[in-house]
């Protein structure tokens, strides 16, 4: 199974930067560092995994990826926009990202902040792409949930919540709206939205609304073990950003160990949830495992 999911996030990375590549504009002549920085900041790596738990809902529900192609490449427009503004100094002040300088140590922060801007308008231009070949109710409604989930009903709401979460004024309970919100939310609109647009009844939307917020949240969990390990690997000489600015997170507060029974929880809570599809999961089952085994 391991090696069928790796050819299937392959494929789904390959199709969605080629989507991207058709997209988005390689150059500009009055703003070519704007749009050099757009695209330093979606091509420079990236796991592309909202995309492919899109395209791994699609497959599931037997609907072909091509007329949403520029739909997924639209959700990953959003999320990395999400990390350009995640990593600027008034946020979490990171200077590297996938091993390499963020967005703005090469552009300056207001072309990174531009850069954010431009993607996530851009997005919406991008989900409404083919249009004239979709059933426009099912777009609308995919295009509300999206909306919704990036912005003010979660993942802003949830930086926002985040930015101002330290050791001393974080619960568990705040923490999990953290998560749930910052992180949950764009996984949830990435597998809901492939379940609207491919005209899945309720059950199935609820059912996959569920899976996302589980795995989401075992995934954040394991995003910060991950960095807290680092640190306690290089023996002090890293100090991840969350420490610096003595964020909560779920390993500050309940340790490695329990952390990671807690996302091992989730992942199990997650497949629970899409049982029912039996071997048309099969994939997303993977998937659920991957994002708490995976390395990077
Ligand atoms: C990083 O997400 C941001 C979080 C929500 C923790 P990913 O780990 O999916 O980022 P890339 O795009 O693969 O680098
Ligand atoms: C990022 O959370 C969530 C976003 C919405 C961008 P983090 O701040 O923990 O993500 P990393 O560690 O910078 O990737
Ligand atoms: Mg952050
Ligand atoms: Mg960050
Ligand atoms: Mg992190």
């Amino acid at each position: 199974m391991e090696k069928q999911l790796q050819l299937f996030m392959e494929r789904a990375a390959a199709d969605v930067e080629a989507e991207l590549k058709a997209l988005l504009p390689a150059d500009d002549e009055r703003c070519g560092r704007l749009i050099k920085a757009i695209n330093y900041g979606v091509f420079t790596g990236g796991k592309r995994l909202r995309p492919t738990a899109f395209f791994a809902v699609l497959d599931a529900l037997g609907t072909e990826r091509k007329p949403y192609l520029s739909f997924a490449a639209a959700i990953e427009m959003i999320h990395s926009y999400s990390l350009i503004h995640d990593d600027l100094p008034a946020m979490d002040d990171d200077d590297f990202r996938r091993g390499k300088p963020t967005v703005h140590k090469i552009f300056g922060e207001s072309t990174a902040i531009l850069a954010g801007d431009g993607l996530l308008t851009y997005a919406f231009i991008a989900m409404m792409k083919n249009r004239a070949m979709l059933d426009a109710n099912r777009l609308m409604n995919a295009m509300e949930m999206v909306a919704d989930c990036a912005g003010l009903g979660g993942m802003v709401a949830g930086q926002a919540v985040d930015v101002l979460a330290n050791m001393g004024n974080t619960d568990l309970e705040a923490l999990l709206y953290i998560h749930e919100n910052k992180t949950g939310k764009l996984f949830l609109a990435s597998l809901v939205s492939a379940a609207i647009l491919a005209g899945a009844d309720k059950k199935t939307q609820e059912a996959l609304h569920r899976y996302a917020l589980s795995a989401g949240l075992a995934f954040q969990i394991i995003d910060d073990v991950m960095d807290l390990r680092e640190a306690n690997a290089s023996g002090g000489k890293i100090r991840t950003s969350d420490m610096i600015k003595h964020k909560m997170t779920f390993p500050v507060l309940l340790g490695i160990a329990a952390s990671e029974q807690m996302a091992q929880e989730k992942v199990e809570e997650a497949k629970a949830a899409i049982a029912f599809l039996g071997e048309r999961g099969l994939i997303l089952n993977a998937l659920a495992d991957y994002l708490v085994q995976r390395k990077v």
